[in-house]
């Protein structure tokens, strides 16, 4: 049996998600696309740290040693910031592997450049991951919602943000508690400052304006406000008028005019969003036909950011055409 052949770039939580995925479900692989997947090579910063993995699996920190590996198919990029992963993807595109990324920091910028490099070269990129983790938004827009026009998203889109209001809520809990338990928890980062002041969310929600509108707001001009200064004593009396603080992401059409938001909102119980606690990341979607979904589920950690990346896999490697160029992705560099 042929085999698809993938390199991992990075192996931290995404990369050992999609690694551990990959071993798991190779049967369903072969049902699917009448191939196994074989993981040939793994990228990471420092590669005597991964001493236990299989011989056959290149280590390595030289990506010249993983872009030169003779008939790669498909690249998954699970590293963290804009560079060295958009030249890595770049490369990638240009030599005509596949990518498939979790990285959104990196691509609510640069989508367009890495979507028309796909384009040149004949092959495809999955960029599920990037948004809402394992909850697909992004099929569900494009591939399930082609007729119906999509004028509205309101999202929670960042779990970090919504464990620590949900938090603070049922347990009366202060910001900073709230904040250090969803450390110990795993949920923030050790860094947490992009997941509380709103650029976490505030990317993924560029790169749903750019599936679902073409186009991006200047950056600078969409309003962005985070969670750290709301108080105990405002939660409190949400509670009491039967409302809710929500971090929400919102972007939707004023006549010409994209108007994007970023922002900690009082919601009420009628809300889509208001029971939407914990860690979970949900997105509201409005279009014209069908009226409001609301997709709810997992917005990140391993095994769900995993099984986006790995749907992509079989997204590109079952369909001939890649749906996504369709979009004519514009760099928020040149906006
Ligand atoms: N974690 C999630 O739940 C989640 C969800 C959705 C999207 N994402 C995105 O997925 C990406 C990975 O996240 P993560 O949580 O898996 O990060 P992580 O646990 O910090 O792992 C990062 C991995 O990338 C490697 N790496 C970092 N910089 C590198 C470089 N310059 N060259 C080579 N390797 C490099 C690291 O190598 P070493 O191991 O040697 O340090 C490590 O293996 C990020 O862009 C993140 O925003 C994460």
């Amino acid at each position: 049996m042929t085999k698809i052949k993938a390199a991992l770039l990075g192996y931290g939580t995404v990369g050992q998600g999609i690694h551990e995925v990959l071993h798991e479900h190779q049967e369903r692989f072969r049902t699917l696309l009448g191939k196994e997947v074989e993981i040939v090579a793994i990228l990471v910063q420092n590669p005597s740290k991964y001493r236990d993995l299989p011989e056959n699996i290149v280590v390595t920190k030289d990506f010249e040693k993983i872009i030169t590996i003779p008939e790669l198919d498909v690249v998954f990029e699970a590293i963290v910031g804009e560079e060295p992963a958009l030249s890595y993807l770049t490369h990638a595109l240009e030599k005509s592997i596949h990518v498939i990324t979790a990285n959104k920091m990196m691509f609510a910028k640069h989508a367009n450049s890495l979507l028309e490099k796909a384009r040149e070269n004949h092959v495809k990129i999955g960029f599920e991951a990037t948004t809402a983790g394992g909850t697909p938004v992004i099929r569900t827009i494009e591939q399930l919602l082609q007729v119906n026009q999509v004028e509205k998203i309101e999202a929670i889109l960042n779990g970090t943000s919504n464990y620590i209001l949900t938090a603070m809520s049922e347990r009366s809990i202060d910001f900073e508690t709230a904040l250090a338990e969803a450390k110990e928890k795993g949920y923030a980062e050790a860094d947490p400052a992009n997941d509380i002041d709103g650029t976490d969310a505030f990317n993924k929600l560029m790169i749903l304006s750019q599936l679902i509108f073409n186009e991006q707001p200047v950056w600078n001009k969409v309003e962005k406000t985070g969670i750290q200064d709301i108080t105990s004593t405002a939660i409190q009396t949400a509670q009491e008028n039967n409302e809710k603080y929500k971090h929400i992401a919102v972007i939707g059409k004023e006549g010409d005019q994209l108007k994007a938001e970023v922002s900690p909102l009082l919601l009420s119980s009628s809300h889509p969003l208001y029971n939407i606690d914990g860690v979970d990341n949900a997105i509201a979607i409005t279009s014209n036909i069908v009226g409001t979904i609301t997709l709810i589920g997992p917005g990140a950690g391993k095994l769900p950011t995993a099984s986006a990346m790995v749907e992509d896999l079989v997204d590109i490697f079952q369909n001939g055409t890649n749906r996504h160029s369709t979009y004519p992705y514009k760099d928020q560099a040149a906006v």
